[in-house]
């Protein structure tokens, strides 16, 4: 079947199968690697992305169901050459060991500041539930989330 979707801000029209998956189209068709794959039961989060701005498990996805709709990928975050501020926190507060998981909880953290801007330490563990760090290296993450969330509250300000 035929799709069109705008993956990182441009539109692409591209054949694929009807059972293809949006995280083997991201990564297969449109060569976006950063996405990972980490298990076939929906539960890591590593291939994290944003679909019309809410994450979700790409891996959960087909790309069929992503016709006429945007998709963001890691790669598509950064403004240019200036790193978007949740990706400049994972890297100011250590957020990552081997860095498997972190595109997947990069993009799960924009969402989850998207909806809460302020959340305690306890509401961003809950809000990544969702993604396993095989590193656990979780202390990092929340602290870099925080950091994320009280440096884009001090820009709105
Ligand atoms: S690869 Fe999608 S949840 Fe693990
Ligand atoms: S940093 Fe290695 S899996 Fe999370």
């Amino acid at each position: 079947m035929h799709v069109t979707i705008n993956v990182n801000g441009e539109e692409h029209g591209d054949e694929v199968e009807d059972r293809t998956l949006l995280v083997h189209y991201i990564r297969d068709t449109r060569g976006l690697t950063g996405t990972n794959v980490g298990c076939d039961t929906t539960s890591c989060g590593a291939c994290t992305v944003l679909l019309d701005g809410e994450s979700v498990k790409s891996c959960t996805v087909l790309a069929a169901q992503a016709d006429g709709h945007s998709v963001t990928t890691i790669e598509g975050l950064a403004d240019g050459e200036s790193m978007h501020p949740v990706q400049r926190a994972f890297q100011e507060k250590h957020g990552l060991q081997c860095g498997f998981c972190t595109p997947g909880m990069v993009m799960a953290s924009v969402s989850l500041l998207r909806e809460n801007p302020n959340p305690t330490d306890a509401e961003v563990r809950s809000g990544l539930e969702g993604n396993i760090c095989r590193c656990t290296g979780y202390h990092n993450i929340v602290e870099s989330v925080l950091a994320a969330a009280e440096r884009t509250t001090e820009a709105a300000e």
